[in-house]
């Protein structure tokens, strides 16, 4: 290991900043020691309509995995994020929308979302959408996708946001999964120039005939392309929004009362649908974002995460909006028309916090200075990384180029289940050590376990566990309750099991080490192995497939899949190209391959089971250390997987 650099909390933030480290220090043992009392004091930033008089309720045991915070307090989250601002900040800008051209952009008021919102509510209300309904939300990067969001908030309906570069397939099985009753999407999204046929896809999805719950779809129009229309199931949203009435008073939502369902991939199975409540989660959002982001009234705040993904919810809409800040919201990609369009944008909208992802960085960091060119990122003040390792090279030109040494990065560990920021620095208490993802938020307790499960001391490497609830955490797998305890308290009870591996250093600090179960991190964008193997053996000429990650120099992980095919078919590069667009369409070009192996067979024990291991050595070239294989049903299999190798394109 290389010498580990250390960056000092900045004289200039520790001076304005909401928390030194004794504050954090104080606060972090108040939390651990007194659940009850320190979120019975937190709950109480946000406006409740009915005060809970219960706060932490919460069990791990096996067989009872239950959780519940404020349970008795009732609340509506689009109050929260809107309606609570109007009597300070009617005025001021709650949403930046830029535009995938450089051309369009405007300002939203919370004055106007608010009449949006209400005006969208009712328009959900007119079309037979009640509390505990689920709405599907397909949508581009549009002021409308925040507004769908609230306007189920707002009404108790449950709203379920799909990805927008998911494929059709990948669409309708979670609508199939959640009882989706209405879906919201645009005719078109446009992305780095590039239209992207939102509706056609949700045509396509819900021609599925396992498809049947879907009763309306409602369509905004972006583009003014060229769209199929159903008569009897769709209607404009310009149409309905015209008619509705600006006025919806918000809905009374118990704090456990579901919020959102988002689906997110596991090692093993279909996609599971992670449910978050309303009252815990809303806390938990709106704490993190204020203390990690150092947040002060006034500042303009830009997340790069699409609202299809967990941090689009969390800390694009949520957290900065029940806050009162200004939140950016950009519908494009980040390098186009040209490579500095990140930076153009922080100055243009004079962005004073930056959130993005590692991916992001890598790919600028390899276009060196044209990233910044032409650009000052002066307004700069602090910059957040999320959703996989930032390795420390990609932190320090993050550091010194993005934010010319003056801003501080915390670099936030996370996932879709745990609802908001886990483990993370703040800015004006934690110093920084680039890779590290540092120590962990308030009221949450990590671990490192080894196999067996028992709690290791000291610097060590693990298995990353939480050993308690915090008020974010997910509540359970929509539908399926028996597989929420299956996944994340079974392989360690009595503990949350992230899923991945840490180190913990001297100080303290947490390293991840990314994902120790068959799980890949592509761009941060996470997939199980089986699923794209699933996708694969779809195929008609595929026999078998198994699915490993291999490090990617800009992606993080890529993929890299070894298929056999049936009999009398042959490898050729018009099959190769048929396989990659193949699981396009199944699932999304995320999960495109990088490398496909045409494998004579795969590496299998006696009983049948696939050595993983054995293929992630000879995917990364690592053919010296392949370990045991003396439990192959067929040794020299391996010997014929190392030769086909060389011959990979
Ligand atoms: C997985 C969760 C967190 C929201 C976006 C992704 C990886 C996430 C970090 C980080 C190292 C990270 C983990 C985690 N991950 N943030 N700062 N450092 N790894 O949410 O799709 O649910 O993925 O992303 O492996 O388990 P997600």
């Amino acid at each position: 290991m290389s010498e580990v650099k250390v960056h000092p909390v900045k004289a200039h933030i520790a001076q304005n900043a909401l928390l030194d480290d004794t504050g954090y220090q104080a606060m972090y043992r108040q939390s651990i020691d007194n659940p009850d009392a320190f979120w019975g004091e937190q709950g109480k930033q946000i406006d409740w309509i009915k005060p809970y008089t219960k706060v932490k309720n919460t069990s791990y045991d096996p067989g009872h995995i239950s959780i519940k915070w404020f349970e008795d307090g009732t609340l509506n989250l689009s109050a929260n994020c809107i309606d609570r601002h109007l009597a300070t900040r009617a005025d001021e800008t709650a949403i930046i929308w830029e535009g995938d051209s450089p051309d369009e952009d405007k300002k939203v008021s919370y004055r106007e979302l608010h009449e949006q919102v209400c005006r969208f509510a009712n328009v959900l209300k007119a079309q037979g959408v009640a509390k505990g309904d689920v709405v599907g939300i397909y949508m581009p990067m549009v002021v409308e996708a925040a507004v769908a969001m609230l306007a189920c908030a707002r009404i108790g309906a449950v709203h379920s946001v799909v990805f927008g570069g998911f494929s059709p397939d990948a669409l309708a099985s979670r609508i199939i999964d959640s009882r989706t009753k209405v879906v919201i999407t645009a005719d078109e999204g446009l992305r780095g120039g590039r239209r992207v046929a939102l509706k056609a896809n949700v045509d396509a999805a819900l021609a599925n005939p396992r498809v049947d719950s879907v009763e309306k779809v409602i369509v905004y129009r972006r583009t003014g392309g060229d769209i199929a229309w159903h008569e009897q199931r769709d209607l404009w949203w310009h149409e309905a929004a015209a008619s509705a009435s600006a006025d919806c008073p918000p809905a009374e939502m118990n704090a456990e009362d579901p919020l959102f369902i988002l689906y997110t991939s596991g090692s093993t199975g279909t996609p599971k649908g992670v449910l978050h409540t309303t009252g815990g989660y809303l806390v938990y959002a709106a704490m993190t974002f204020k203390y990690v982001f150092d947040y002060h009234d006034g500042d303009i705040y830009w997340c790069t995460a699409d609202v299809g993904w967990i941090t689009g919810h969390s800390y694009l809409l949520y957290g900065p909006l029940a806050n009162g800040a200004t939140t950016l919201l950009f519908e494009g990609v980040p390098n186009y028309p040209k490579t500095n369009r990140m930076a153009q944008i922080v100055d243009k909208h004079q962005v004073n916090i930056l959130y993005t992802a590692p991916t992001a960085i890598r790919a600028f960091m390899a276009k060196g200075d044209e990233a910044v060119e032409g650009t000052s990122r002066s307004s700069l003040r602090i910059m957040g990384s999320v959703g996989e390792p930032i390795n420390p090279e990609a932190w320090e030109w993050y550091y010194r180029v993005i934010g010319d040494e003056r801003c501080p990065i915390v670099d936030t560990w996370w996932q879709t289940e745990t609802g908001g920021i886990l483990i993370t620095p703040l800015p004006g208490a934690t110093d920084l050590k680039p890779g590290s993802a540092t120590r962990p938020f308030f009221g949450v307790q990590p671990a490192l376990v080894d196999g067996e499960g028992k709690v290791l001391e000291g610097a060590t490497d693990g298995n990353l566990v939480i050993l308690d609830s915090w008020p974010g955490q997910m509540r359970t797998v929509f539908g399926d309750h028996d597989r929420f305890e299956q996944t994340y308290f079974s392989t360690f009870p009595g503990t949350y099991f992230t899923g991945d591996g840490a180190r913990r250093d001297e100080d303290g600090y947490y390293w991840i080490t990314g994902r120790v179960d068959d799980v890949l991190n592509v761009s941060g964008h996470r997939m199980g192995t089986a699923e794209i193997e699933s996708a694969l053996v779809a195929h008609p000429k595929i026999a078998e497939a198994a699915v490993v990650g291999v490090p990617h120099e800009i992606k993080g992980q890529g993929i890299y899949a070894y298929v056999t095919l049936n009999a009398g078919e042959v490898p050729s590069a018009e099959l190769h190209k048929e396989v990659k667009d193949w699981v396009r369409k199944e699932i999304g070009p995320i999960a495109t391959p990088d490398v496909i192996h045409w494998a004579e067979g795969l590496p299998k024990t006696r009983s049948g089971k696939i050595m993983r291991r054995i293929l992630r050595k000879i995917a990364t070239g690592e053919t010296d250390s392949l370990g045991d294989t003396s439990t192959l049903a067929d040794p020299a299999v391996v010997d014929r997987l190392i030769e086909e190798r060389s011959r990979v394109a």
